[in-house]
């Protein structure tokens, strides 16, 4: 595969730091893309969804309930939905206190921020499309930031951008729109329908144990729609050990909380 590394185990998966680097720094703030960059880390992922004035932010459950002080600020608007919220409201909200004094005063990102960050610390992104279900039109809005952003150029699409999303009608919307950018079904599809997801899809990222030799090689067996190798990328491994198992297993990404600790197992295998 493209990033892959020749190794004498075979090739080496490439470590994706999911929502960031996220067991040191809170979860899809750009303090925790800064944290992965600190730590070498190349790949980060995040999750991005939209606010009641048609804005793009990172951040992954429905609720800020979890990773903001949003019950604080705003006690009556319970259940706290993203999509219920203004970005003006969103920007007054800590998403940093929650996971650590020092991360006081970290926002939640907007998307436009977070590729500004992530294109400054010279990293690539693995964009998930969260819940695409509640935010109509969410494809087309995202690929015209990412246009406006600078992430639709030649190299960004063949090196340093994948969008990636549980929900496939989303996925074959994002290839119908561009079919340049690459693109990751989130699940493991039956051996039998991994033809179907071949035609718009360039990886899948099933959940690690999903994983066995046999899904590795029916994934490998197939090419995507630029006629490349289809990529499979697993989620979420911490454990080293289990990550030295995956990479064993040949598969092209690990997507971690700790991505030292997972590419110095990579790299030591
Ligand atoms: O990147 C894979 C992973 O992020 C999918 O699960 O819930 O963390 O978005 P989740
Ligand atoms: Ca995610």
């Amino acid at each position: 595969t493209n990033a892959a590394q020749a190794s004498p185990h075979g090739h080496t998966p490439v470590t994706v730091a999911h929502r960031g680097a996220s067991s040191y720094a809170p979860e899809n703030t750009l303090a925790a893309i800064d944290a992965a960059a600190e730590l070498g880390i190349e790949w980060v992922e995040n999750d991005v969804q939209r606010t009641k004035d048609g804005e793009l932010v990172i951040l992954h459950d429905n609720s800020l309930a979890r990773t903001t002080n949003v019950k604080k600020v705003f006690p009556d608007r319970s259940p706290w939905n993203v999509a219920d919220f203004t970005l003006k409201e969103i920007e007054k909200l800590d998403a940093g206190s929650w996971f650590g004094q020092k991360f006081e005063g970290e926002r939640v990102p907007t998307l436009e921020d977070y590729m500004d960050e992530v294109e400054h610390n010279d990293q690539n992104l693995l964009m998930e499309l969260k819940s695409p279900e509640l935010y109509p039109g969410i494809e087309m809005q995202t690929l015209r930031e990412l246009r406006r952003g600078g992430w639709l150029d030649r190299d960004h699409l063949k090196h340093r951008l994948i969008i990636q999303s549980f929900n496939a009608d989303t996925l074959k919307t994002v290839h119908t729109l561009r079919p340049d950018i690459k693109t990751g079904f989130l699940g493991n599809p039956s051996v039998a329908d991994l033809p179907k997801y071949a035609k718009y899809c360039d990886q899948i990222n099933p959940v690690h144990t999903a994983v066995t030799p046999e899904y590795v090689a029916a994934v490998h067996g197939l090419k995507g729609p630029h006629r490349r190798q289809l990529d499979l990328y697993t989620w979420t491994v911490d454990d080293p050990a289990v990550a030295i198992k995956l990479a064993d297993l040949d598969v092209d990404g690990i997507i971690t909380n700790k991505p030292d600790v997972v590419q110095d197992a990579l790299e030591n295998r």
